[in-house]
């Protein structure tokens, strides 16, 4: 039997490297130095996050957070891919801690837009989810008003002032459709809108893969937490094309008795799913058919 893993299955470039940024960190910590901390959960995996953990990481959720530590115990901060507001990052350096700044180079992309659009004067529009951490960090750069819109609904009922000149970004996990119908009604409402394309094409990526390699195997089996909407979302995907695909959340969950016939199994991964877990599940199927 063969195994088939997809090249993008889980993490994404700018997650795997904030993960890969805390690891770094830890080899280099010597015995006595400050500890080692990242603001807010460098990626949702119960896993990664208890693993860091027992290696003295801890998670600083808020700055209220940060200020409570006590000064001789303020450390390395690591910022995660998503980025923070440029204000959480100056805060966190005048309270004494160390930051190393992990944010995704796709995201840094918007922070710097969003500075540099706002400073020359225009209004930001940033096209997401209100309250994702990514969509407030990045509003957080901007020196000017922001606005964000979720839906093409919301497009439609947008009224900002007529002389007012905007320039339009979006969150980069948002859906490319989406923001093409957003920027086409702002367009059409007469509005003076720049539009810069900061959609990041990770998932739609491991999505396509995930639907190529169902289509050609026999068995498919998608890794990644049960609560992952973006699991859920590639489990959906290769089901139409396989109709023996399964959902796992790590090699635990793994009972399937394979029949004689099949001949090729394909594994993808959910956008939180380290290796190691993708890697456990490729090994076991290949060993144990
Ligand atoms: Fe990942 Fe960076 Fe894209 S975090 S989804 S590669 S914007």
């Amino acid at each position: 039997m063969e195994v088939v893993v997809a090249e993008h299955a889980g993490f994404c470039f700018g997650v795997q490297r904030a993960v890969d940024t805390v690891y770094e960190q830890i080899a280099r910590k010597r015995e006595g130095e400050l500890p080692i901390c990242t603001f807010g959960s460098i990626i949702h995996n119960e896993e990664v996050v208890g693993d860091l953990q027992k290696r003295g990481v801890y998670v600083l959720s808020s700055l209220e957070e940060a200020e409570k530590i006590p000064e001789e115990r303020r450390g390395t901060v690591i910022i995660r891919s998503h980025g923070v507001e440029r204000s959480v990052g100056e805060r966190l350096e005048q309270l004494g801690y160390r930051v190393i700044d992990a944010t995704c180079p796709f995201v840094k992309r918007i922070h710097n837009i969003v500075e540099r659009e706002s400073a020359a004067g225009k209004s930001i529009i940033i096209v997401g989810d209100e309250g994702h951490p990514e969509v407030e960090a990045a509003r957080g750069w901007s020196h000017t008003k922001t606005y964000i819109i979720g839906s093409p609904e919301e497009a439609e009922k947008f009224t900002p002032p007529a002389d007012e000149e905007l320039c339009v970004v979006s969150q980069t996990t948002f859906n490319y459709k989406k923001f093409q119908d957003v920027v086409e009604i702002l367009e059409k409402k007469g509005y003076n809108v720049s539009v810069v394309n900061t959609v990041c094409n990770a998932t739609e990526v491991r999505q396509n893969e995930a639907a190529q390699l169902a289509a050609r195997v026999d068995v498919m089996i998608v890794i990644g937490g049960n609560h992952s909407s973006n699991t859920r979302k590639l489990y959906e995907i290769c089901r139409q094309e396989c109709e023996e695909t399964y959902h796992i959340r790590t090699l635990a969950d793994l009972h399937l008795g394979l029949p004689e016939t099949v001949r090729l199994v394909g594994i993808t991964a959910g956008a939180s799913t380290p290796n190691n877990i993708i890697e456990e599940v490729r090994n076991y199927v290949r060993t144990n058919f």
